[in-house]
C-alpha cells in the first residue's frame, strides 16, 4: 500500500509531463513535424560544445576518487569557490565557498533550502502565476503554501496583497525571475517594496522570514534586461540557482544554493542545508558535473536561437489576434485564453495537434502556457494552426496578418 499522501500525489500527477507523454504519442501517430509540441521547459538548444569536451577531459585526468568519490555533503570547496568569486565579479558581492551549496538542480535545491526552514504548518507565499511544484515541495516538509493572486495586467507580484497575507506563521517567500510560466522579469521596484514588507513584517511579528528566489532561468533575458540580484534588496534572501536551463543541462541534475552571510542564523542554515542534501538522500549533487561547472564558469547557451522564437511566435500570435505579454526572459509565453475555461481553449489547440499547459496549472486560470524551447520550425509551422484556431474561436485579427 502507499502511502495516503502519495495516493492523492498520483492522482494528481504534473499535467506538464503527462502532456509531454501525450505529445510523444501524438508524434508517433501524426509524425514528429506535424505535432506543435509546447508543454515541456526542455531545452532545444545544445549545450555549449566546452561542457561536453570538459567532460571529457575531466574523466580522463581526473582521480578516480576525486572522480567518483564522496565529497563533503555541500560541494566540491574549488568548485563552490569558483562559483562565488563568479557571482561577485557580476553582482559586487563578496561570497566565498561557504556560501554556496551544490544542489541536484534547482529542484533538489529548493527541497534542501525548504527542509532546512519549515517546520510543520508554517506557510510559505508564493505568487501566482507559479511552477505548481513549489506545492508538492511545501507538502514535502508539512508546510502550507498561501498563494497571493495574479495582477493578470503586469504579472508583477500583487504586492498590496501580499503584505495582508504575511502571518506570525510566514516562514518564507518564493520567487521566480525571469518567470515561469509569464516570462516577467520581477523588476527592482518590485524587490524592493518586496525587501521592505518583509523587513517591516519581520519586525512587526518578532519572525525570521527567508525570501527564497528561484532562478534557473536567470541567464534568459532578452534585449539586454536586466535580472536584478535579489540579495540587494533583502538580507534573508537564498538564492536557488540552476545550469538545467541556462547550460541545456536538465538531466545533469546541477545547481547550488547562495546563503548570503548576513542571512538570519548564517551558521546553522549553511550546516542545515548540508545535512538536508544528506538526509534528503542527495547526499551530494553529482561529482563529475560539479567539476563541469567549475571548468565551464563562464560557458553560456545561444539565447539568440530561443530570441527568435521569442519574436516570432509573439508577433505571430498578436497579429492572429491573440492577447499576451511579450516575455523579457526564460522560454515561456503566457498566452490570454479567447474563452473563459483556459483547459477546454487547451483541449481545443489539441485537435489542431498544439499541446499547451492551462494556466491553472500554475494557480492562473484563463491563461495558457506556451514553451518555446523547441525547433525555430515548430513555431513558424504552428503559426498556420494557431490561425485555424483561432478562425474557429472568432478571436479578431488586428488585420496587419
Ligand atoms: C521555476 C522553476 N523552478 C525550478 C525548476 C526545476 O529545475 P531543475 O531542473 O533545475 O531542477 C523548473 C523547471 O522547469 C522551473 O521552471
Amino acid at each position: 500500500m502507499i502511502s495516503k499522501k502519495m495516493e492523492g500525489l498520483v492522482k494528481g500527477s504534473s499535467v506538464i509531463r503527462a502532456m509531454f507523454e501525450e505529445g510523444k504519442q501524438m508524434a508517433a501517430k501524426y509524425g514528429a513535424e506535424n505535432v506543435f509540441d509546447f508543454s515541456l521547459g526542455n531545452p532545444n538548444v545544445a549545450a555549449p560544445a566546452e561542457v561536453n569536451e570538459a567532460i571529457m577531459d575531466i574523466v580522463k585526468n581526473t582521480d578516480s576518487v576525486k572522480l567518483h568519490g564522496y565529497m563533503s555533503n555541500v560541494g566540491h570547496d574549488e568548485v563552490r569557490e569558483t562559483i562565488a568569486q563568479s557571482l561577485n565579479k557580476k553582482y559586487g558581492t563578496s561570497y566565498g565557498k561557504e556560501n554556496i551549496i551544490m544542489t541536484v538542480g534547482a529542484a533538489g535545491g529548493l527541497n534542501v533550502a525548504l527542509k532546512a526552514i519549515l517546520n510543520p504548518g508554517d506557510e510559505v507565499i508564493a505568487f501566482a502565476p507559479y511552477f505548481g511544484e513549489y506545492n508538492n515541495y511545501v507538502s514535502n516538509f508539512d508546510g502550507k503554501v498561501v498563494v497571493v493572486s495574479p495582477d493578470t495586467e503586469t504579472f508583477q507580484p500583487n504586492i498590496a496583497e501580499f503584505e495582508q497575507k504575511i502571518t506570525n506563521k510566514t516562514t518564507c517567500v518564493i520567487i521566480n525571475s525571469p518567470n515561469n510560466p509569464t516570462g516577467v522579469i520581477y523588476s527592482e521596484d518590485t524587490l524592493k517594496k518586496v525587501g521592505e514588507i518583509l523587513e517591516k513584517k519581520q519586525k512587526e511579528f518578532g519572525t525570521v522570514i527567508y525570501l527564497i528566489t528561484d532562478e534557473p532561468y536567470r541567464e534568459l533575458a532578452y534585449d539586454g534586461a536586466i535580472v536584478p540580484w535579489v540579495p540587494k534588496y533583502y538580507r534573508n534572501t537564498i538564492v536557488g540557482y540552476s545550469y538545467s536551463k541556462s547550460l541545456s543541462l536538465p538531466g545533469e541534475r546541477i545547481g547550488y544554493l547562495v546563503i548570503p552571510h548576513e542571512a538570519d542564523d548564517f551558521g546553522n542554515l549553511v550546516a542545515a542545508a548540508g545535512v538536508a542534501t544528506r538526509i534528503l538522500g542527495f547526499v551530494n549533487a553529482p561529482s563529475i558535473m560539479q567539476l563541469v561547472i567549475g571548468k565551464c564558469i563562464d560557458a553560456a547557451t545561444d539565447i539568440s536561437y530561443y530570441d527568435r522564437n521569442r519574436n516570432t511566435l509573439y508577433e505571430g500570435l498578436i497579429k492572429l489576434g491573440f492577447t499576451c505579454q511579450k516575455p523579457e526572459g526564460a522560454f515561456y509565453l503566457f498566452m490570454k485564453s479567447p474563452i473563459e475555461d483556459e483547459k477546454e481553449f487547451a483541449n481545443m489547440a489539441k485537435t489542431y495537434t498544439i499541446l499547451l499547459v492551462p494556466g491553472s496549472t500554475f494557480m492562473c486560470p484563463g491563461f495558457v502556457r506556451i514553451a518555446y524551447c523547441v525547433s525555430y520550425e515548430t513555431v513558424v509551422n504552428s503559426l498556420p494552426k494557431f490561425a485555424q484556431l483561432a478562425e474557429e474561436l472568432g478571436v479578431k485579427r488586428d488585420g496587419s496578418f
